[in-house]
């Protein structure tokens, strides 16, 4: 085995990845039900990403106004744009009532109706009665949703004595015979590798904004999960599906909530003109978010953007007045301040379509269990592998993800996945031991990185990256466009092997961290654009201007793609579950979205 590493030995029921609103969800609810679990965090709990999320999460609780779970699954397949599991779909939107309700029972600080109930808010796509009005279905606590729900959770986890550790770096997966038998991290405080023995692994890492140079998502976002699971030959599901969000502060990407449209904020161009009310005549400004970017982007491209570059447009929430942007937006005030140098009293905020949410990743069933095509079965299970959260492709998004279900999403499968293995893991049985070969393996690839004494720099090869998902992998596609980014981000892989790390110290050592967070951001770029060129439609957040229609005969089907250690994509597909789980809703059949 390669170097001279201390290594620590674990054997629990339950290890989980990732310590945002899925995994804490995740390891608390199998810590309550006498399950053995370990979390494993690169950040501490409470600095995860989920701290970031501001709008809210939806559920059909009819605070504001009436509502239900069966308008909400209908706003959430047509957001989807008829990509999404249906089954899934109908899971997640009715647990969303129960969900909140547990959630406020736990102690989430929620916005306040006068009186008393959960404050409910208006979010791109939500409507009333199958399309008709709009819903207030998007449970907030003010403009800072995430954190009051993150912090809850790891109260909660603390409470039912989850074992954490925390500022641990994982690295790879365990595998033996197709099934997952636990995953190796690393220590950043002390430099050890613990090699981690488990029933189930839950990956719980989500999403790999960071591919590209602009997105709201925090540094530490490199989906490390998904290309855990790449490595250990797995496929990724619909990579090709990436959600700009409309309004990332013009320059710093920095996140303004779609909660402030919600509030009653609107768009303008150069003209003064409130554009949206061409394009979605009856959602107007809250029209989905593929919808808005994609109107958005146009406006600027035709010169109608706004600035001395005419680059950008202006979000306006100046008419709300400081009362409402006190109460119900407190933090976007102070980031519009802070990043934009903005009084949101008096101006309004220079915004972008920034790269929010990726849609796709490890493909599960509404259990959590990751699945793979096998001998012909489209949903065979990989025993003892689970994904949730962002990291996860359900699919509950489909194409294209509504604001404030991913809150909503990361509650209800962290929750279902623990459900799930307190009825199936068999605590009694035996644990066999580890394959050494394989845990060697994952050693010496970690040996390697670290010496990697090549004459590129980590930080030169990300930025290489990250222009080119930004130019090729944009909110308008083309087949030119994409196969061009598919050949850079070749090299770019192919010039990995030529990475410098200059730090080859186990303690503290960013450097590594960083690159081994690049080679695991180079593999999901490559399947995103593969994927992307290969899909020859626009559907959701997928819009190829060569082909502008969506193609329901061709491609209403999920892509699968495989990534070889030398780099070479695969593609097949899965059917898209058009099956509900219970008789109270029919399945919602595909039809040309109007907004
Ligand atoms: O706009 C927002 O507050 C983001 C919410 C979401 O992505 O769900």
């Amino acid at each position: 085995m390669a170097g001279d590493y201390e290594i620590i030995h674990h054997t629990y029921d339950v290890v989980v990845v990732g310590a945002g609103g899925a995994g804490l969800r995740a390891t608390f609810g199998m810590a309550e039900k006498g399950l053995s679990t370990a979390c494993i965090t690169k950040v501490f709990p409470t600095r995860s990403h989920t701290v970031a999320a501001q709008g809210g999460m939806s559920a059909s609780l009819g605070n504001m106004g009436p509502d239900d779970w069966r308008w909400h699954m209908y706003d959430t397949v047509k957001g989807s744009d008829w990509l999404g599991d249906q089954d899934a779909i109908e899971y997640m939107c009715r647990e969303a009532v129960p969900a909140v309700i547990e959630l406020e029972h736990y102690g989430v600080p929620f916005s306040r109706t006068d009186d008393g109930r959960i404050y409910q808010r208006p979010f791109g796509g939500m409507t009333t009665n199958y399309g008709e009005g709009i819903a207030q279905r998007t449970c907030a606590a003010a403009d800072r949703t995430g954190h009051a729900i993150l912090h809850t959770l790891y109260q909660q986890a603390l409470k039912h004595h989850a074992e954490f550790y925390i500022e641990y770096f994982a690295i790879d997966l365990i595998m033996q015979d197709g099934a997952c038998r636990g995953v190796v991290a690393w220590d950043l405080a002390t430099g050890a590798l613990h090699v981690f023995r488990a029933r189930t692994v839950v990956l719980a890492s989500g999403g790999y904004g960071r591919t590209y140079f602009s997105c709201t998502s925090a540094h530490t976002c490199t989906g490390d999960g998904n290309a855990m699971v790449l490595r250990a030959g797995l496929p990724l599901q619909d990579m090709e599906f990436v959600q700009f969000h409309p309004t990332g502060i013009y320059g710093s990407g920095a996140l303004i909530t779609e909660g402030v449209r919600g509030e009653g904020g609107y768009l303008t161009n150069a003209q003064g003109e409130r554009f949206m009310e061409r394009y979605a005549p009856n959602a107007k400004d809250l029209a989905s978010r593929d919808v808005v970017s994609r109107a958005m982007t146009i406006e600027i491209n035709e010169g109608r953007g706004v600035g001395a570059e005419k680059d950008h447009i202006y979000l306006h929430l100046e008419h709300l007045g400081p009362e409402v942007i006190n109460e119900r937006l407190p933090g976007i005030a102070e980031s519009a301040r802070v990043f934009a140098g903005v009084d949101v009293t008096r101006e309004p905020i220079p915004v972008l379509p920034t790269v929010h949410y990726n849609m796709g990743g490890i493909p599960t069933n509404y259990h959590g269990e990751v699945v793979i095509l096998k001998n012909g079965d489209p949903d065979s299970v990989v025993p003892g592998l689970m994904a949730i959260g962002e990291a996860a492709c359900v699919s509950v998004h489909g194409a294209n993800r509504l604001g404030s279900n991913s809150l909503l999403d990361i509650v209800v499968f962290g929750r279902a996945a623990a459900l799930r293995c307190a009825e199936t893991l068999d605590t009694d049985a035996v644990q066999a031991p580890l394959p050494q070969a394989e845990t060697d393996a994952i050693i010496e690839h970690f040996d390697k990185v670290r010496y990697a004494d090549g004459g590129t720099p980590t930080a030169e090869l990300r930025a290489r990256m990250q222009r080119a998902m930004q130019t090729h992998g944009a909110v308008f596609r083309t087949g030119d466009l994409l196969q061009e980014g598919v050949e850079k981000l070749t090299a770019i892989r192919q010039d990995f092997a030529d990475v410098k790390v200059t730090d080859r110290s186990l303690i503290w050592n960013t450097d590594l961290v960083e690159t081994l967070e690049l080679e695991n951001l180079i593999a999901q770029a490559v399947v995103t654009l593969c994927g992307a060129a290969n899909r020859t439609e626009s559907r959701g957040g997928h819009a190829r201007e060569d082909f502008p229609e969506r193609d329901d005969d061709n491609w209403m089907k999920h892509t699968l793609a495989w990534y070889d250690a030398d780099g070479n994509v695969r593609i097949d597909y899965r059917p898209v579950h058009m099956n509900t789980l219970s008789d109270e809703i029919d399945p919602i059949p595909p039809k040309a979205r109007v907004y």
